[in-house]
């Protein structure tokens, strides 16, 4: 990735939120603003909401309110990281103009009164909204406050899939600039299949409602497209801040547990910084490792440059099923692996707890309890925190793992018929994630096909979706002394979701030594042996080693005397393949025989903690720093030296890390 184009300058880490001023009186404001003060917050973000307070009728700005709170920040000290104000249209836009609202698969429309009720393909809506931007750039471009440009929200949170008339025509113009002949689209999307081939280009629609299952490679591509038309959204946006302003620009990424719409791969490079919203999902095993993969793949989004967490939380969320708060120490802990794992700025939403609204019951930085509360004690601590590690500001994080995700392939893994319908992409991921983390390996997220030559190990997790140029990327990588382990169900479609036949894992068939002939899922609950004692779960194949030796096979269930975990050598490298859902215990003992092999380290000794620490190091310009977060009740001690920022003391050797708490040691130059 080449550097951006306007840095994000900051003095230190920032610490910051989402405040949403319009939802109080200016008394309010004024005790608001002394608190983010106490606080330590130095980065807020305004107008993300703001677009019926700024443009209350069609054409009619007022501002007097938003001046009024941008500048009593600036008066503050504090920087502002500023909506465009266009995250959800105003109710006059709507009603005049019902056709900018966003047309679910069923053919039935969405109605105002949520938020983000809007088309990505509309010319209205985005017409409406440039003109929004414009203004608010016109005023604000060159105030001093402003620090960066926040625009929109979330993009496609809600709306990323419109299958409008509007939308079908956008999806057409997009599949004629991809494929320019229908011949080609009817090749890639296998029309031939049904009788779906396709004889003028005005008889494609998005892939609506029907009445058996749909086309796969249709689905796969409106997803490409339902991608690229909210990022040429973004570039819209932003294509009219610039001229106006010299501020970085950049939006908020949802690189979470269920948000899959966007191809994020694609989006990076146009932000000037990346920033991510993180919640924790409870909803997971373990929400601690899927936190960690979260920031990694935030990271790796920006090819290892720092980035912004522009949102996560205090406490509980509202939108699932059992919204829990945190445990004591838990806002630090969150916020501090984040910022372990590369992030140079932590804010939340939001800051003041809503009375009012669909979020009124969403944690806040300054709780319906007010400061006379453990959250505002904690936020208070962490704002002090924050403030002693701003020199680590700018270093970067230290990997020798790389995991290889994809989210073509997550949009592939789960169309509509496959092999299991409890097979996900995501599952797999963290599954293998969770068992690097829990051996406490750093990992970098890269996308398929990106350059493998600084790691030692790469892991592959159900890479469904594979291009041959991407397969020889990890072939040769492998063949020049490389370590790798692959996943089932990873290369079995080429980019348009046409099988690689011949046996599968197709282009990485050779290279792993393997040649599957069928699948053969087990239904839940149902547990398979392996030979070497391990049990696992979800899949089995039916296979043979071509030339890779059999590590452990299946003893039981339909693929009884396939081989489960196989190792290859391959040139100077070894290609592992494990062709099930290995226990967790077992693909942790798998990872780390593997990591030991390939000389992976975690980056720092560690004693007690009962496993449940996370060790990260980042490296800058003059010292490095390993950071220490202990998630669980069990004292440990880490081996390092130096000084150690959030106690403030020197450190030789040995560094206490009671249960619960978090240690950054910089480091003597030796480390
Ligand atoms: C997202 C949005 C915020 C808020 C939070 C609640 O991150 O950007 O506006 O709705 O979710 O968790």
């Amino acid at each position: 990735m080449t550097a951006p184009a306007r840095p994000f300058e900051h003095d230190g880490i920032a610490f910051g939120c989402d405040y949403n001023p319009e939802q109080w009186t200016t008394d309010v404001w004024d005790e608001d603003i002394r608190l983010m003060g106490e606080a330590g917050v130095d980065l807020v973000a305004v107008n993300i909401f703001g677009w019926s307070h700024i443009e209350p009728r069609e054409g009619e700005y007022d501002f007097r309110a938003l001046d009024d709170i941008i500048g009593r920040l600036h008066a503050a000290g504090i920087r502002v990281n500023l909506g465009t104000g266009t995250a959800s249209p105003p109710a006059w836009l709507a009603r005049r103009h019902p056709e900018i609202l966003p047309m679910a698969e069923d053919g039935t429309r969405r109605f105002p009164g949520g938020r983000q009720a809007w088309c990505p393909s509309s010319p209205v809506f985005r017409a409406a909204a440039l003109r929004l931007v414009e203004a608010v750039a016109g005023r604000y471009g060159d105030h001093p406050a402003v620090a960066l440009w926040h625009v929109s929200n979330e993009l496609g949170c809600h709306n990323a899939l419109c299958h409008c008339d509007e939308s079908a025509a956008a999806f057409r113009r997009w599949l004629e600039a991809r494929y320019v002949t229908l011949d080609a689209l009817n090749a890639a999307w296998g029309t031939a299949f049904w009788s779906q081939t396709y004889g003028e280009w005005d008889e494609i629609l998005p892939p609506r409602a029907t009445i058996s299952t749909r086309n796969p490679g249709q689905m796969l591509d409106f997803h490409r497209f339902s991608s690229d038309e909210l990022l040429a959204y973004y570039r819209a946006e932003a294509d009219a801040i610039r001229p106006l302003s010299t501020v970085p620009i950049t939006t908020n990424f949802m690189v979470t547990a269920h948000i899959e719409n966007l191809d994020y791969w694609s989006w990076a490079g146009d932000m000037d910084i990346v920033a991510n919203d993180h919640y924790l999902d409870h909803r997971l095993a373990d929400p601690n490792a899927e936190l960690a993969f979260a920031a990694d793949l935030s990271r790796g989004l920006g090819g290892g440059a720092p980035w912004i967490l522009m949102e996560h939380s205090t406490g509980a969320v509202n939108w699932q099923p059992l919204n829990k708060p945190k445990t004591p120490g838990e806002i630090i802990r969150n916020s501090l692996t984040h910022v372990a794992r590369g992030a140079d700025g932590v804010c939340f939403f939001q800051w003041r707890a809503s009375v009012q609204g669909s979020e009124k019951f969403h944690s806040a930085m300054l709780p319906h309890a007010g400061t006379d509360s453990a959250v505002w004690r904690e936020v208070v601590e962490l704002g002090g925190i924050i403030g002693r590690i701003g020199e680590l500001a700018g270093s970067r994080v230290e990997a020798q793992v790389a995991l290889v995700f994809s989210w073509e392939s997550w949009w592939a893994t789960q169309t509509e018929s496959r092999p299991s319908q409890s097979l996900g992409y995501l599952d797999q991921v963290h599954a293998a994630y969770g068992a690097l983390h829990a051996l406490g390996l750093t990992v970098d997220v890269v996308a398929p096909g990106a350059d493998l030559s600084v790691y030692s190990l790469v892991v592959v997790p159900g890479l469904h979706l594979i291009r041959q140029s991407e397969a020889t990327v990890l072939t040769d990588w492998i063949a020049a002394g490389g370590s790798a382990v692959v996943t089932f169900y990873s290369g079995i479609v080429d980019q348009d979701d046409r099988v690689w036949t011949g046996g599968y894992t197709g282009p990485l068939r050779d290279a792993l030594g393997v040649r599957v002939e069928e699948f053969a899922p087990v239904a839940a609950g149902e547990t398979l042996r392996l030979s070497d004692g391990a049990t696992s779960t979800l899949w089995s194949e039916r296979s043979h080693v071509t030339t890779a030796v059999a590590e452990a096979s299946f003893v039981d269930g339909p693929s009884a005397g396939s081989p489960a975990i196989t190792r290859n050598a391959w040139g100077r490298g070894t290609a592992w393949y494990v062709a099930t859902l290995l226990e967790a215990d077992a693909l942790r003992a798998l990872l780390g025989r593997v990591a030991a092999e390939a000389g992976v380290r975690p980056p720092a000794a560690v004693r007690g903690g009962d496993g449940a620490l996370e060790i990260v190091r980042r490296r800058g310009a003059d010292a490095s720093y390993l950071f220490v977060v202990n998630h669980g009740d069990a004292a440990a001690v880490a081996e390092a030296s130096g000084f150690e920022l959030i106690t403030g003391m020197p450190v030789a050797g040995d560094v206490d890390v009671p249960g619960g708490a978090v240690r950054i040691i910089r480091e003597e130059a030796a480390a």
